[in-house]
């Protein structure tokens, strides 16, 4: 199997560092990048640099396409007459839709809707993914199982990518907000700003394990630090009375607006 790249970017660049990790032996990878040095890092690990987008098309069986979604209309067309039936293209273009795929492609190949979150780019990503009708589905489940290696795997509708995107796909931009506010609590109770923002990332990483490994409900493991007349049940109470978990659920549901407004315009 040979897996291409078109756009070597920051996330097409983690995800062919994270499936040069993944993907065992029997696997090739080549890609084309604007910008050929951005390529030098993946060419030390064994990437064959292509000189064109087409030249890509053609010899890759799996297809990363990997441009800003401004950029995917030209490089499908230019691309569109090497996008045979025995191949698989996924895009992770944030808003184009697998109909706008499979028009700008030509119609022939089967095509993957992929949305990774930020994190993907460290390998601990959450990806989404919705495939076309003319993809078998043994080939989707080789897809999923190719990907696990980088994060959590999701198939969803392609109708919840807007609900995808305004919970994990800006998930990390509410969660820095929440590190960043803790971090900032803890400097003004006198600790440095270094040390302030690793015990909150320590103390994320380990709530996020702590999660995982507990059959609990969230609202228990939050319940099981406030012991009665303690410190934590105060704390607790002036989120409850400010609103917090409705604040947090109206921005997810302002963001998903935004992302159904969003599919409509592109
Ligand atoms: N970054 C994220 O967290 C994230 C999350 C979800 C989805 N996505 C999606 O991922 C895609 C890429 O985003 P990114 O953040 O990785 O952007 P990026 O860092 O700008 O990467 C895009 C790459 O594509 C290259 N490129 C542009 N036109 C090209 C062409 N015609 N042929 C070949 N390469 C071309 C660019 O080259 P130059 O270096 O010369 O500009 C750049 O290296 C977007 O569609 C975005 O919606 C990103």
């Amino acid at each position: 199997m040979v897996i291409g790249c078109i756009g070597c970017g920051n996330m097409g660049g983690a995800l062919v560092e994270g499936l040069l990790r993944s993907a065992g032996s029997g696997k090739r990878f080549c890609a084309y990048t604007r910008t050929a040095a951005r390529l030098a890092g993946l060419e030390a690990q064994g990437v064959q640099r292509l000189s064109s987008a087409l030249e890509v098309a053609q010899q890759a069986d799996f297809l990363l396409l990997c441009v800003k979604p401004a950029q995917v209309p030209g490089v499908l067309e230019e691309i569109s007459r090497a996008l045979t039936a025995d191949k698989v293209l996924l895009s992770v273009a944030a808003g184009v839709s697998l109909s706008k795929l499979a028009r700008m492609s030509g119609g022939l190949c089967p095509l993957v809707r992929c949305m990774p979150d930020t994190p993907a780019l460290v390998g601990k990503g959450v990806f989404a993914f919705a495939f076309s009708d003319n993809l078998s589905r043994e080939r989707a489940e080789e897809i999923l199982a190719l990907f696990r290696n980088l994060g959590l795997c999701i198939e969803i509708a392609e109708s919840q990518f807007a609900a995808f995107s305004g919970l994990i796909g800006a998930g990390p931009a509410y969660v820095f907000a929440m590190m960043q506010a803790l971090s900032q609590a803890g400097v003004t109770l006198g600790f440095s700003h270094e040390a302030s923002r690793k015990m909150v990332q320590a103390l994320v990483e380990g709530c996020a394990v702590m999660a995982e490994k507990s059959p609990e409900h969230l609202a228990e493991l939050k319940d099981n630090v406030c012991s009665p007349h303690g410190l934590t049940i105060e704390g607790v109470n002036v989120l409850d009375r400010r609103g917090f978990s409705g604040i947090v659920i109206d921005a997810v549901l302002a963001a998903n607006a935004r992302g159904l407004a969003m599919e409509q315009e592109s």
